[in-house]
């Protein structure tokens, strides 16, 4: 059908044209203009001023002083890298999407991971959660798999975004703390936001200190969509799982290596790729079907929620390999744009309301931080498939669409784009109906048995751990009833971890905050799984 082949190479054909050598060249302005002197400005005179005529150092100067582009709202720091997906077998009984379609089939990759609160220059061993974001260039389109090494997230709904994230960013009238959740803003909207209960367990534990991103694993967060060719669909969460295994710093590593290396875990990646120890991670999928969630005690359009391995075990189902390191940072790393609407035919979107908002904030947080409704025509962003629409011009437009036609309907194009039908993408016909409301579904409101699971799911010395992380950051609180008030919500979850946390802070364990349920907490068996130490 004219479409490229698609291989583990094929990323490097659209990239190659944009690829430039400019080692033992002639140097030249941006208008291919040999420059003579490149040390000296042109004056009137040795010692006279600079003449305005000197286009060369006037070009040079007005190229520098924009350099520099808006770094991202959240996930600023971060690495980056090519490589593969290799699926391990035909999954078309579930979906159509393209990686999967047949045994051994390869689909190039370019994964980026992050910390998230940090600013550009921040350090990397942090305490903090990961991104771990996939672009998948199919030969159905790209397809972005925008995760983080955590399989739950803080808040429940995209509304509450923007007030999370001013509250973990440093505080807006010093520009403090970097990089760092432990201050008043963060603990006091924690203390207010019950439904963080379970994150604030992964955010303390030894997971929001990786060993290194090849030792990481990557989850997909909310519920999603597979839908095979037949239209029919099943429920889908998606994890990366490390080959290396899972493995973390302990703290005061973390805290040493911040100081002493703060681009750690980017030289790991960098180093290791460079010398040909390749990451790879294995993609599970938890398929489950709208029978299984009735019986669930758990929402699955609750991204504070996972769904245990022990209901729906995980089936192992390919393999990603970290291959090539970026050509320049930039270019690769810096300008590539994720977005979580971004979805090939096959996969769909649950109604969960945090993707929901995700949906539309990623596009529109790149219109500004690429300059322009045209961004993925920048050569990483550009899908290897082919693109064909009657979109036009904007800022910084590359391509040269040729004709006169650029609408549809028409008579007068011999062959503009058509529709593609049923073999496009085709939104799962989920029936909806309900009044127009805001509110949370009950199931929503059971804020801590799951944050109980994973505490017992721990082993003693990641239990200690946490309690450490929790005294450490709840010290650096000046506002003694933020600390009450994280207390209060502790002592909802476990006993043994508030009076712990209480004592190192020298205060007394306060009464539970009121449930926000009726509804009796549900007792979720441990999850050996959940442990480091178990895996
Ligand atoms: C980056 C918004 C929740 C994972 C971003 C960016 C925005 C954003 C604006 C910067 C994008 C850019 O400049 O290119 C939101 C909103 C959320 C949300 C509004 C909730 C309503 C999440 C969740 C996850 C996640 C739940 C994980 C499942 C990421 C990752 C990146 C990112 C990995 C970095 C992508 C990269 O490496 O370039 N997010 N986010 N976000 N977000 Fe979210």
């Amino acid at each position: 059908d004219g479409q490229p082949a698609i291989g583990e190479n094929a990323l490097n054909r659209p990239l190659d044209r944009v690829r430039v050598d400019d080692s033992a060249r002639e140097l030249t302005t941006n208008q291919a203009v040999p420059v003579a002197d490149n040390q000296n400005s042109l004056k009137a005179g040795l010692r006279g001023p600079t003449l305005m005529e000197d286009f060369i150092l006037r070009e040079k100067i007005t190229h520098f002083d924009h350099e520099r582009i808006p770094e991202r709202v959240v996930h600023a720091r971060g690495s980056a890298a090519h490589g593969y997906f290799e699926s391990y077998e035909d999954l078309g009984d579930l979906t159509r999407a393209a990686p999967f379609t047949a045994a051994g089939k390869r689909t190039p990759v370019f994964v980026r991971f992050s910390t998230v609160a940090g600013e550009r220059g921040s350090a990397d061993t942090v305490r903090d959660v990961r991104g771990f974001a996939v672009k998948f260039y199919t030969d159905k389109g790209n397809w972005d798999l925008v995760g983080n090494n955590m399989p739950v997230f803080f808040i429940q709904d995209a509304m509450k975004f923007p007030d999370l994230i001013h509250a973990v960013k440093p505080e807006p009238h010093n520009g403090m703390p970097q990089a760092a959740s432990a201050h008043d803003t963060f603990w006091d909207f924690a203390s207010l936001s019950p439904e963080i209960a379970h994150m604030l367990l992964w955010h303390t534990s030894d997971r929001a200190i990786p060993r290194s991103y090849r030792m990481m694993q990557g989850f997909g967060v909310h519920t999603f969509r597979l839908v095979n060719a037949q239209g029919v669909s099943v429920f889908c969460k998606f994890h990366w799982s490390p080959m290396a295994g899972t493995h973390s710093l302990v703290w005061d590593e973390a805290a040493r290596i911040t100081g002493a290396d703060p681009d750690f875990h980017r030289r790991d990646l960098w180093e290791a790729i460079d010398s040909g120890q390749f990451p790879e991670w294995e993609l599970g999928l938890q398929i489950f079907t709208e029978d299984q969630v009735a019986k669930f005690p758990f929402d699955i359009l609750d991204p504070t929620k996972i769904v245990p391995e022990e209901m729906v075990a995980v089936r192992t189902v390919g393999k990603m390999v970290l291959n090539r390191n970026p050509d320049n940072f930039f270019a690769e790393t810096e300008q590539v744009a994720f977005c979580a609407a971004h979805v090939v035919p096959g996969v769909d979107f649950s109604d969960d309301p945090l993707l929901q908002g995700r949906l539309h904030s990623y596009i529109d947080t790149q219109i500004s931080r690429l300059g322009g409704a045209n961004f993925h025509e920048i050569p990483i962003n550009t899908p290897v498939a082919q693109m064909h629409n009657n979109q036009r011009d904007g800022m910084h437009r590359q391509a040269i669409n040729r004709g006169r036609v650029n609408y549809e309907p028409n008579s007068l194009a011999g062959g503009c784009p058509f529709q593609a039908g049923a073999r496009g993408f085709v939104s799962f016909p989920e029936p909806q109906h309900g009044s127009k409301v805001r509110g949370k579904p009950e199931l929503f409101a059971d804020h801590y048995s799951q944050a109980r699971l994973f505490w017992i799911s721990q082993s003693l010395t990641e239990q200690r751990h946490i309690i450490a992380a929790f005294r450490f950051e709840l010290t650096r609180v000046q506002t003694p009833a933020v600390r009450q008030r994280v207390l209060a919500l502790l002592a909802n979850i476990d006993e043994v971890l508030v009076a712990s946390v209480a004592e190192g802070l020298g205060m007394s364990v306060p009464p539970p905050l009121p449930p926000a349920t009726d509804r009796p907490p549900y007792d979720y068996p441990p999850s050996p799984g959940l442990s480091l130490f178990a895996r």
